[in-house]
């Protein structure tokens, strides 16, 4: 099988950062096209940055696009309280050295898409959906020309930034509510299944056991937000967005159902909340296979394996 060719969208973030660890330990399964960057969980300066750092840190050549810096009308909400000022505290990563990649992210994004033959060109969004719903108004095509989008937001149930709201829907609603709405086939990772899959001391150890670079980064930054990105009792932060990655790798690690979504943007108290049609309660065509369960300990052992490889 060739490897699929990928986009990676993202607004790193520690969680992202394993994602696209994960991704780039990866080249026989996966072909990383491009590193797209969007503010999000830290301003886009910061985003950017340090998607620049991961990739460097993992000797990677991978160009990295900037994206939008801001919703499409929102303004902006970060999360620094969960990832620190800088948006990878505990990374210990230095500064990039390499440049972004020219051309805006958006852009990228569709000229990558619409190079290729049609199907052959996946999205993997992490962060708010600000530049993947700019590429569909700007290039309608796409809707047709990608294979599909794999993201990480929403929710069955509980919010994680309003008792509505998961934060990547929280921050562009309105974005999400065109990708939801653009007919592209989409696989989504809701806080329902990534909630599955914990960072906990033991497996932290395990990781710090291989005792290598992008190990011993990977081991700093989840420590930091296991003890930050808990929305729970226990220290142990959800490992959100490596899902996506990781259901590309093995996707028997996840189940999931077919379902109608629907995205809130005008509710003041929900605006961002994902109406997930569990139960086919409407007569609405499902346009999401939203994931619900998840093998934690094989995905654990994946990432572990993979990083071994970093
Ligand atoms: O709600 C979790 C999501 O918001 C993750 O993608 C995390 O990185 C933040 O972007
Ligand atoms: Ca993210």
């Amino acid at each position: 099988m060739p490897a699929r060719a990928i986009i990676l969208d993202c607004d790193p973030g520690q969680d992202d950062a394993v994602a696209i660890f994960l991704a780039l330990a990866s080249p026989t399964e996966l072909e990383v096209l491009a590193v797209t960057t969007v503010a999000g969980n830290v301003p886009l300066a910061l985003t950017e940055a340090n998607a620049r750092r991961l990739v460097e840190a993992v000797g990677s050549t991978v160009p990295v696009h900037r994206g939008c810096g801001r919703p499409l009308l929102r303004e902006l909400a970060t999360a620094e309280h969960v990832h620190g000022a800088t948006g990878l505290d505990g990374s210990g990563l230095p500064p990039p050295q390499r440049p972004l990649a020219p051309g805006h992210a958006v852009d990228a994004i569709v000229d990558l898409v619409t190079a290729r033959p049609t199907g052959s060109v996946t999205l993997v969004a992490t962060g708010p959906l600000t530049n993947i719903a700019m590429a569909l108004v700007k290039e309608p095509a796409l809707a047709e020309r990608l294979e599909g989008i794999v993201l990480m937001g929403g929710a069955i149930g509980l919010g994680n930034v309003t008792p509505a709201a998961e934060f990547n829907f929280y921050v562009d609603p309105h974005a999400a509510d065109i990708v939801f709405r653009s007919g592209v086939r989409i696989t989504m990772f809701p806080l329902d299944v990534t909630h599955e899959v914990l960072v906990t001391p033991a497996r932290l150890q395990r990781i710090d056991a291989l005792g290598t670079p992008a190990a011993r980064a990977v081991t700093g930054m989840l420590d930091f937000y296991r003890r930050h990105g808990r929305t729970g009792g226990a220290e142990e932060g959800p490992l959100h967005d490596p899902c996506t990655v990781a259901w590309l790798l093995a996707p028997e690690l996840f189940s999931g159902r077919e379902c109608h979504v629907a995205i809130e943007t005008a509710s003041p108290l929900g605006i961002g909340r994902s109406y997930v049609d569990w139960w086919q309660t409407g007569n609405r065509p499902a346009n999401a296979l939203v994931m619900n369960e998840a093998d934690a300990a094989g995905f654990f052992d994946l990432v572990v394996e993979r990083l071994a490889r970093l």
